[in-house]
């Protein structure tokens, strides 16, 4: 009898079941039949191929993720192919970089190889320091099948690789407080509003640890998530003059001294441009919390637009007298931030820093494919020429007048693997002296926030290290 009933009540639930199966999506679609067919906006919604009207809108949806995924070839995808945004999480989560089997590089096509020595050195003759040993940590796969994966994090100890004493980069080495680089990869400038707290958090942090870097500020002022890992920091001057900024918008020279006299800032860039974007930055209204805009001297949750170029200079002589007054005001490096948009672009400064024995401590050259928070499309795809041309334009015509030691070289522009670097830091292969030092910087956000930070369309922040 029991029985029975209890049969009676399974059979009544797989009855529901099934009914609910086959009911529910004919009243979901029923529902977005009536839902389009009263709205307003998307035509083809409403007509009788409104079925595949959907089709369309969840594949325009889908489709960055599938063809990451699925349909571009491992190098294929841009801004960064599956291959190096793989190779970059491998890097950072695992601290594992071996492939096997050998490399998918496409031999025939054109491209930089690094040329080997014969008799490569052994780990003691490496000019470098390994002295000590860092603690980190790094996650490592217990178990993995198709359908999930268990990993843990342990501890380990990874080696600097600094720069010996000999071999380190003084920037500025004529300034107050001249800058001294154990390591030659920085993470380039990200304003604290194109990325979130936790974020600048995370690289700040990272980038103590790793030890021998530096993260710029971006244009976005300097605050207290950029200071949290006691990192050395690049401040970043723009054309909106953020975190140094006085209530009318002019310059505040007390809070920029203010800023210059926190032990972690080592040096001040001053931003000419981005290879993204020649013009002022952009940040969306619905970014601007009151924090981000008390550092910046502006009005919360209101789109900021800062100009294209700083009104307190207009052409290379005027440039330089403003260098070197907040050379003398803060004491620090200063540098300048460009694009490089063809053979002449940096003959002026060149010319004039030969003329006048100083100027900018460092020359930060941003390619032409770097990222962005934010930009026009045209202006990402076209303005400015690609690093590894600009640097060697910048190289070579800092030689050409004699002023290629007067100044240090930054690069970056999607330097984003070790054997991205070589190009950039040999131009010309020629000394240490005025070796370029490359910077890096999405590779930061995708080692962090993966896919995810491509997709909040403008970066929204997540956390990552160098
Ligand atoms: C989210 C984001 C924000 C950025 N903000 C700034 C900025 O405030 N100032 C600046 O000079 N460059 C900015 N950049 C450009 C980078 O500093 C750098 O020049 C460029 O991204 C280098 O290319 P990479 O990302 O391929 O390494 C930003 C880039 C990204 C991705």
């Amino acid at each position: 009898m029991i029985a029975s009933y209890y049969a009676d009540i399974i059979v009544t639930i797989i009855l529901f079941l099934v009914l609910a199966m086959f009911l529910a999506p004919l009243i979901f679609f029923g529902w977005l039949y009536i839902r389009n067919r009263n709205q307003t906006q998307h035509s083809l919604l409403r007509g009788k191929y409104w079925f595949l009207g959907i089709l369309r809108y969840v594949i325009e949806k889908v489709g960055p993720e599938f063809r990451f995924y699925i349909t571009d070839a491992d190098d294929g995808g841009r801004p960064i192919s599956r291959v190096k945004f793989v190779s970059i999480v491998k890097a950072a989560k695992y601290l594992k970089t071996l492939i096997s089997f050998g490399s998918k590089r496409d031999f025939a096509a054109p491209g930089f190889f690094i040329r080997n020595s014969l008799f490569p050195r052994l780990d003691g003759e490496l000019e470098v320091d390994n002295s000590f040993l860092i603690q980190t940590r790094r996650y490592s796969i217990t178990d993995e099948s198709l359908f999930f994966r268990t990993e843990k994090m342990e501890e380990v100890e990874v080696r600097p690789w600094f720069l010996t004493e000999a071999n380190s980069v003084t920037i500025g080495p004529d300034r107050e407080r001249p800058w001294r680089l154990r390591g030659l990869i920085g993470q380039s400038g990200m304003s604290y509003g194109a990325l979130g707290k936790s974020a600048i958090t995370a690289l700040s942090k990272g980038i103590s640890m790793a030890g021998g870097s530096w993260m710029n500020t971006g244009e976005g002022g300097l605050s207290e998530h950029h200071l949290s890992g006691g990192c050395d920091i690049i401040f970043q001057l723009g054309p909106g003059l953020f975190g140094a900024r006085s209530p009318d918008g002019e310059l505040d020279w007390d809070k920029l001294k203010g800023i210059a006299r926190r032990a972690e800032v080592r040096a001040i860039e001053i931003k000419l441009g981005q290879g993204a974007k020649i013009r002022g930055g952009h940040v969306e209204g619905a970014k601007v919390t009151p924090e981000i805009a008390a550092i910046r001297g502006l009005t919360p949750w209101k789109s900021i637009d800062s100009p294209n170029r700083f009104s307190q200079f207009h052409d290379t002589p005027s440039l330089f007298d403003f260098i070197a007054r907040v050379q003398e005001t803060t004491g620090l490096p200063v540098g300048i931030k460009v694009v490089i948009g063809g053979q002449e672009s940096l003959d002026e400064v060149a010319a004039e820093l030969h003329k006048r024995g100083t100027g900018p401590d460092f020359i930060t050259v941003d390619g032409g494919e770097g990222g962005t928070g934010a930009t026009f499309k045209e202006m990402a795809d076209s303005l400015g020429l690609p690093i590894y041309s600009a640097i060697v334009i910048a190289d070579d015509s800092l030689r050409r007048h004699g002023a290629r030691g007067k100044v240090k070289l930054i690069a970056s522009g999607r330097l984003h693997l070790p054997d991205d670097l070589p190009h950039p830091a040999y131009p010309r292969a020629r000394g240490v002296q005025g070796r370029p030092v490359p910077g890096g910087q999405r590779r930061a956000v995708v080692s962090a926030a993966g896919r995810r930070g491509l997709i909040c369309g403008i970066i929204t922040p997540f956390l990552h290290g160098v």
